[in-house]
């Protein structure tokens, strides 16, 4: 399993270290929250544009904003590799998609645990990557929703060759069931950082 620590859950006093405790992994994932899409605020692109020099880990940004449209030009600066979306965002999402694939950054849309994975198939020859959130955004350390896999299922059904990255609750307990689902990427927040060795925590979830 392809793992994407989430530095939501990491130590905001030292942040650098941090990222080198996950030196093997495969994406990082960076939640960046506005505080209306959901009832918390995280960090902007500046933070993002800071941890870029220290490592070469593709940076995975999940955009929790109502309004992402604006932000791509920042956080394509910022040197995002793959940006994240909602599809219940406000903004146009073709417009938002043109805007992140034309800068050669891959897209990906993400659905919230209530909207039907049917919201996807407009754009399903368009996406780069489908994120499934097993918790409501907005927060880290909420329990797995398994329910969601089989919105997984539908999606591995109509199209095999997209890449699949799950979202929130991930951990030693509930890897084993996103890995029979066939998920791509599961990312991990306090499944990594708040584990009392992270660099081992990872290597364990990635053996899945
Ligand atoms: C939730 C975020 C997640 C979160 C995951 O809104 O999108 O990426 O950091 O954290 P854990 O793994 O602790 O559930
Ligand atoms: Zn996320």
């Amino acid at each position: 399993m392809q793992i994407a620590p989430s530095i939501l859950a990491a130590d905001f006093t030292c942040l650098g270290e941090e990222i080198r405790k996950v030196a093997g992994a495969d994406y990082i994932h960076l939640d960046i929250m506005d505080g209306h899409f959901v009832p918390n605020i995280s960090y902007g692109p500046e933070l993002v544009a800071s941890l870029r020099p220290l490592t070469k880990i593709p940076f995975d940004v999940h955009l929790m904003l109502e309004h992402p449209r604006f932000y791509i030009p920042a956080f394509h600066k910022a040197g995002a590799d793959l940006i994240t979306f909602h599809v219940e965002c406000k903004d146009s999402i073709q417009e938002t998609l043109d805007a992140i694939q034309s800068r050669g950054i891959k897209a990906g849309l993400v659905l919230k645990p209530g909207t039907p994975v049917e919201a996807l198939w407009p754009w399903i020859d368009r996406i780069d990557l489908v994120l499934i959130m097993t918790v409501e955004p907005g927060f880290g350390g909420q329990r797995f929703m398994p329910l969601m896999l089989e919105k997984v299922r539908k999606i591995k059904e109509r199209a095999p060759h997209i890449p699949v990255e799950v979202d929130g609750g991930v951990n030693e307990e509930t890897i084993e069931a996103c890995a029979w689902a066939d998920v791509d990427i599961c990312v991990a927040g306090s499944g990594v950082f708040r584990a009392k060795d992270p660099e081992q925590a990872l290597k364990k979830l990635q053996s899945y």
